[in-house]
């Protein structure tokens, strides 16, 4: 019975490490300041490799960020998060980053 018990509780916890909870959410981008942010904001409409895809500039990523904003909706993001996110984008996407 107690073994029985212990197996079940096995069980549960196995379950449960297999599909966390985070997994949705899960930020599947290089590490580094403002990558949080891209996941915050730039999942809401569609799949991250829309954006990982690109090879822009920073003033290009800056355009694409206004663009969003202007034509699809997006809502404002606070200007220093917005820098940051810019910055992340020209330094993993940027032009010279191989695919
Ligand atoms: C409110 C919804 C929304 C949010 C939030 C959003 N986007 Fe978009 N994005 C769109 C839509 C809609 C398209 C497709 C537009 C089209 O191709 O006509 C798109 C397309 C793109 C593209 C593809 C452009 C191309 O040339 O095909 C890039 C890059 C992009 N978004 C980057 C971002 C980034 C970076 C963020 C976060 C800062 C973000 N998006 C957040 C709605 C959104």
């Amino acid at each position: 019975m107690k073994f029985r018990y212990k197996v079940t509780v096995l069980c549960l916890l196995a379950g449960s490490a297999m599909t966390p909870v985070w997994a949705e959410t899960e930020c599947n981008l290089p590490t580094g300041l403002g990558q949080e942010a891209v996941c915050t904001y730039c999942v809401a409409c569609h799949s991250l490799p829309i954006i990982t895809q690109q090879r822009l500039s920073k003033r290009v990523w800056d355009e694409v960020l206004v663009w969003m904003v202007d034509e699809q909706a997006m809502p404002k993001i606070a200007t220093d998060e917005r820098a940051l996110i810019i910055d992340y984008l020209a330094n993993w996407f940027g032009i010279d980053k191989p695919r």
